[in-house]
């Protein structure tokens, strides 16, 4: 009997730490397909529109094997995955290889020191206009302290503007600088509106309903995955508590609504305290748009209490009253602040890294202007220059020491003179302390995103920024996160400790100015000889472009017809099942 407890004490302690040497592993097998999700056509992941959630914890390895059934490239990109000393997993075209029509490849990578909510889509061809996106959730080690109570269930929630043409179609109308135009509505979860009002919402469209328990807290982490439209959210006569953004533990206040700007996550906890009298409705609203014009764009899902005694009715609840007040979001975004005592991914306060009395080391103003003309192609670019997607990843190219393929002399103010289609790169000092400064000369509202860090938004006002602004700056409890909103005319300052080797993406998260060229790399080198600093490139690499010579031919795949999903957890329990087992034999009399 003795024997069989030894066991089982071996077997939690390998739980308990690591399942196979080192931090657990969660697998995935994903086939990415067109399928029709009634009544759109989209990508699928699984035959699942939004995708799986990829549930997982800090430190954790995720490994997924994806199959490209579409009838073109793909590239799947992790929006707000750090992927620390490893930007050959980041899934876009300055890192890697498209996947070829027919062929998978298996990403590996670990969601180091991170917690919080994000997602993942598409990065290449405008495919996220049609879906392909899911939920990556990284939950907060056992051993440090979430700071709030554990919540009463967990709700993933998709927001986006939705048009109804082929994403195909669409990038076809950009190229040939056509405007979007007005979405045809706002998906949540890639489902319709309710029909909260019989003019505005025909009838059979199939809606969301999200079911809760009365007197219970649940956890909604909301994503924009739309295309270029910032949305309102707001639940009827309930408090949005935010508690996270993009991987912080945000100072919890309530809000009655919020605007989340394409590309952007966040946590509210939301207490089902009403009386049931009715269902309640969930709303994203278009904004900076004329209300009434967009009525019909706007998302409504339902908010189902169990002891609900009817069904939603009325008006929705009235979106924000701003229309004389163009500082409202500003003011609501600036109210977002960094809780400084809460432990995040390592047990210490997020407040011990004091960013605000970092010396900055590089400073870049990158100021983004509404499309042009270049030699006859309708181009979007940033300080004068439209970013011109590489044949062969960036990243590759320096591992071979290829020539040619990019410069890296991106200025670091708007250039004069005509803008021009280049592929010039941000020369980042490793180690070193950036600051960089948005400057929206378009007329809509962008978002910036940056992959492989995670950076603090130390201030953001109207009009052009200057040294002086400075003066404005948040150097205390700024929020850390991976997308900023830019309002027009007006400037966002970010400050970022530049401390993960590879080279990232720096880029419009609004879809169509995004595809049209602005964005820009970063390259962070350590100027030692070192590989303690970057992970080897890996084995699977595909080779694309100037190094196609290296790819081996993959004979295509036929779709896959299961989609086994194994994770070392499920694993764990099975052994942790047998476990016990032999334990209750061993010790029958
Ligand atoms: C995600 O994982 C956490 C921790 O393992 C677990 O508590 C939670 O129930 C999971 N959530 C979902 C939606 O599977
Ligand atoms: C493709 O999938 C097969 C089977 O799962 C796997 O053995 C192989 O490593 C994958 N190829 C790549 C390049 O990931
Ligand atoms: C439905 O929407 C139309 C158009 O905005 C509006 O005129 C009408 O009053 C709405 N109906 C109800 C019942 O709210
Ligand atoms: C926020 O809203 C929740 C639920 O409505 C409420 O319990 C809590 O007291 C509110 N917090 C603040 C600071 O107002
Ligand atoms: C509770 O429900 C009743 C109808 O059943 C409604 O008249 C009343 O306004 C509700 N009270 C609150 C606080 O929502
Ligand atoms: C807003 O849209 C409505 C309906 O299309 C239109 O009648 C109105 O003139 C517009 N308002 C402004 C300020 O453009
Ligand atoms: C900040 O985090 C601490 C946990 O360290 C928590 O107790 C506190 O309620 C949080 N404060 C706010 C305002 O979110
Ligand atoms: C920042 O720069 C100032 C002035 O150059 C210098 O005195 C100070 O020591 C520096 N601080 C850090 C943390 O390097
Ligand atoms: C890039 O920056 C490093 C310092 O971080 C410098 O040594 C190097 O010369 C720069 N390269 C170019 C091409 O400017
Ligand atoms: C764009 O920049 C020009 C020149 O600085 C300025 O006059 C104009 O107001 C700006 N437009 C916006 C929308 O910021
Ligand atoms: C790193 O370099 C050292 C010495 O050159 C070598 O022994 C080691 O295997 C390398 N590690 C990796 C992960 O490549």
């Amino acid at each position: 009997m003795a024997w069989a407890w030894t066991l089982l004490a071996v077997w939690v302690s390998a739980v308990a730490s690591p399942c196979f040497a080192g931090d657990p592993y969660a697998y995935f097998d994903w086939d990415v397909s067109f399928i029709t999700a009634a009544p759109l056509g989209v990508i699928g992941i699984n035959g699942q529109f939004p995708g799986p959630i990829v549930n997982v914890s800090t430190n954790w390895n995720v490994v997924v094997n994806i199959l490209n059934d579409l009838d073109e490239p793909l590239l799947i990109t992790w929006n707000g995955i750090q992927h620390r000393k490893n930007s050959w997993q980041d899934g876009v075209l300055g890192t890697n290889c498209p996947i070829p029509s027919g062929w998978n490849w298996t990403y590996e990578f670990q969601v180091k020191d991170q917690i919080g909510s994000y997602f993942y889509f598409p990065s290449t061809g405008f495919q996220r206009a049609a879906g392909g996106y899911g939920g990556i959730t990284v939950n907060n080690r056992d051993v440090i302290a979430v700071p709030f109570d554990k919540p009463d269930g967990d709700i993933t929630l998709f927001l986006g503007d939705w048009y109804n043409r082929d994403y195909k179609d669409l990038r076809k109308a950009l190229e040939n600088g056509k405007e979007l135009g007005m979405p045809d509505g706002v998906l949540m979860n890639g489902k319709g509106p309710y029909r909260y009002n019989r003019t505005l919402v025909p009838a059979g469209i199939a809606y969301e309903t999200i079911h809760v328990h009365p007197g219970k807290r649940y956890r909604f982490r909301v994503h924009n995955v739309g295309i270029s439209t910032s949305l309102n959210f707001r639940i009827q006569n309930h408090n949005l508590q935010l508690v996270e953004t993009e991987g912080s533990y945000a100072s919890q206040q309530n809000y009655t609504n919020l605007d989340v700007h394409v590309g952007q996550s966040y946590s509210f906890l939301v207490t089902m305290d009403q009386n049931a009298s009715s269902d309640y409705y969930i709303v994203a609203s278009a904004r900076f748009v004329n209300q009434s014009h967009w009525a019909r764009v706007t998302g409504v899902a339902i908010l189902h209490y169990s002891n609900s005694k009817g069904k939603a009715s009325g008006p929705l609840p009235d979106p924000p009253n701003d229309v004389y007040d163009k500082t409202y979001s500003m003011n609501q975004a600036r109210s977002i602040r960094w809780n400084l005592s809460a432990g995040a991914a390592r047990p210490n306060p997020q407040g011990s890294f004091r960013y605000g009395s970092i010396n900055v080391s590089q400073v870049y103003v990158l100021q983004n202007k509404p499309p042009v003309v270049i030699n006859g192609k309708h181009r979007t670019t940033l300080n004068g220059i439209s970013f011109s997607p590489p044949e062969t990843p960036l990243r590759l190219a320096d591992e071979y020491k290829l020539k040619g393929i990019y410069t890296l002399d991106f200025p670091t103010r708007p250039l004069k003179g005509a803008p021009k289609v280049g592929r010039s790169v941000i020369n980042g000092t490793f180690r070193g302390f950036m600051e960089i400064i948005f400057q929206n000369n378009h007329t809509k509202v962008q978002t910036f995103h940056m992959d492989g860090y995670s950076f603090f938004v130390v201030g953001m006002d109207y009009g052009e920024w200057t040294e002086e602004s400075r003066g404005t700056y948040n150097k205390g409890d700024g929020v850390a996160r991976c997308s900023t909103q830019v309002f027009p005319g007006a400037w966002t300052a970010i400050l970022v400790s530049l401390d993960n080797v590879g080279i990232w993406n720096l880029r419009a998260q609004n879809l169509d100015t995004w595809y049209l060229g602005q964005e820009v790399y970063i390259r962070v080198v350590n100027p030692e000889d070192t590989n303690k600093t970057e992970l080897p490139r890996p084995d699977n690499a595909l080779y694309c472009g100037r190094l196609q010579k290296f790819q081996n031919e993959q004979t295509p795949h036929h779709r896959m017809t299961s989609y086994a999903t194994v994770s070392c957890r499920a694993f764990e329990l099975v052994m942790f099942m047998m476990m016990m087992l032999l334990v209750s034999v061993a010790t029958l009399p």
